[in-house]
């Protein structure tokens, strides 16, 4: 069975909240899964959290997961300005996924864009395999679990 480790970064609580769904579920299943929570960069405001994430910044974390001993990465973000946040951008360019299976998902509030595409590209371009995206707006992550949790039964 493949070792799960949850990443992601969350500000107001919604992409944790489903990365907990997730791990429950996943738990439920048989399987392991361990969290990281991505540290978020305090003295951002809205607006520079948005510029951030448009202009693609690569935001400084203090401390990465070692996912060396991971199979299965479920990489969460919330969405900011049509794109991944700065965090998450910034684990995805500081890591090798190489090997790894990676299931993406990320919350918004109903206007991701072409996010999703983006971050799977950078998700391949890093050598991972996305086996699965999910997304969602942040007032259905309840109602709309039941997608994430088929999509989730099919893991390999
Ligand atoms: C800086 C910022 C930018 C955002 N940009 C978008 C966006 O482009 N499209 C969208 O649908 N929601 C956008 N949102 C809404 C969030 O993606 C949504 O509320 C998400 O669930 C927040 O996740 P969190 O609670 O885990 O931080 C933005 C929120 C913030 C704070």
């Amino acid at each position: 069975m493949d070792k799960t480790i949850i990443i992601y970064f969350s500000l107001t609580g919604n992409t944790e909240r489903l990365a907990y769904l997730a791990g429950d579920f996943l738990k439920g299943e048989g399987r392991t899964a361990d969290y990281f929570k991505l540290p978020a960069d305090r003295t951002a405001s809205f607006l520079k959290n948005c510029r951030d994430a448009f202009t693609k910044k690569i935001t400084n974390i203090k401390e990465l997961p070692d996912i060396s001993g991971y199979d299965l990465v479920v990489l969460g973000s919330p969405i900011w300005a049509w794109n991944v946040a700065p965090a998450v951008r910034a684990f995805l360019e500081q890591v090798s996924l190489a090997d790894k299976k990676v299931f993406i998902f990320s919350t918004h509030g109903g206007g991701p864009g072409k996010a999703m595409a983006g971050f799977a590209k950078k998700v391949t371009d890093k050598g991972g395999k996305v086996i699965g995206t999910y997304d969602v707006a942040d007032k259905r992550i309840s109602k709309d679990f039941p997608t994430l949790q088929a999509l989730l039964k099919k893991l390999p």
